[in-house]
């Protein structure tokens, strides 16, 4: 078991984490990628540094080469890469994603950087505990370029959304949005690197309201209890 671990299981003994924890103390977080997984990894510094009271249970990964699943192996956390291309339908594929997760006792769901939409097996196993993270201020600039349409588009203010995913890409109620300057000047490289700063810490900080238990959804709209 590796340092961050032992950690965690010391956070689990010391203290009953209040909030959407199952029955385990700590909120197990199971952690969909399609690449880098850097967020993926501010999620794990989080749960390690203890700004987050929860442990990813689980990374799953449709794409084999994902950085991030190698990051997950280095934090002890269990990588699963599963191939869609060895299902013969989409649901088949959706119910592969729900059993690991479910396998691993996975509180919360958290998209990062999960280029597929995902399937109402995984939402209707999940009810308003997926959540997603969007590199822009939705409704404004959804899909894959989120960053670049952004940039291309002129706009001075983007940003990072969290928001609970839904069988849409980048739909769901919105949880937090943070707002970013497009500054005069800037290259996409420069605007890429000052959204990527904030969504590592946006989403951890999120997850740390789902842990407490605070947010909840109201038809279209999230809502965050102030804390006790
Ligand atoms: C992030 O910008 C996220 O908002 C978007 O995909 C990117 C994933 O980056 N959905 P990483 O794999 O976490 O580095």
């Amino acid at each position: 078991m590796s340092d961050e671990r032992e950690r965690g299981h010391e956070r689990e003994r010391g203290h009953a984490v209040e909030g959407d924890t199952g029955e385990h103390g700590l909120m197990r977080i199971g952690v969909l990628i399609s690449g880098s997984g850097t967020n993926l990894q501010a999620i794990i510094d989080a749960t390690a540094e203890g700004r987050l009271d929860a442990e990813v249970a689980v990374v799953v990964s449709n794409l084999e080469d994902a950085y991030g699943l190698e990051r997950a192996r280095k934090a002890g956390v269990p990588a699963v890469h599963v191939d869609r291309t060895a299902y013969t339908t989409f649901a088949a594929y959706n119910v592969a994603i729900r059993d690991i997760l479910l396998g691993h006792e996975v509180d919360v769901v958290a998209m990062a950087g999960y280029m597929r939409l995902l399937g109402t097996e995984v939402l209707d196993a999940f009810t308003g505990r997926v959540l997603n993270i969007h590199p822009a201020l939705l409704p404004a600039f959804p899909g894959p370029a989120g960053i670049r349409d952004a940039f291309e588009y002129g706009v001075k203010v983007t940003g990072v959304t969290v928001h609970f995913a839904s069988e849409h890409f980048d739909e769901g109620p919105i949880i937090a949005q943070e707002p970013v300057r497009v500054a005069e000047g800037d290259t996409i490289e420069v605007l890429e690197a000052k959204i990527h700063a904030v969504e590592h810490e946006l989403y951890p900080r999120v997850l740390q309201w789902v842990a407490e238990g605070r947010v909840s959804v109201d038809g279209r709209v999230a809502r965050i209890a102030d804390p006790t």
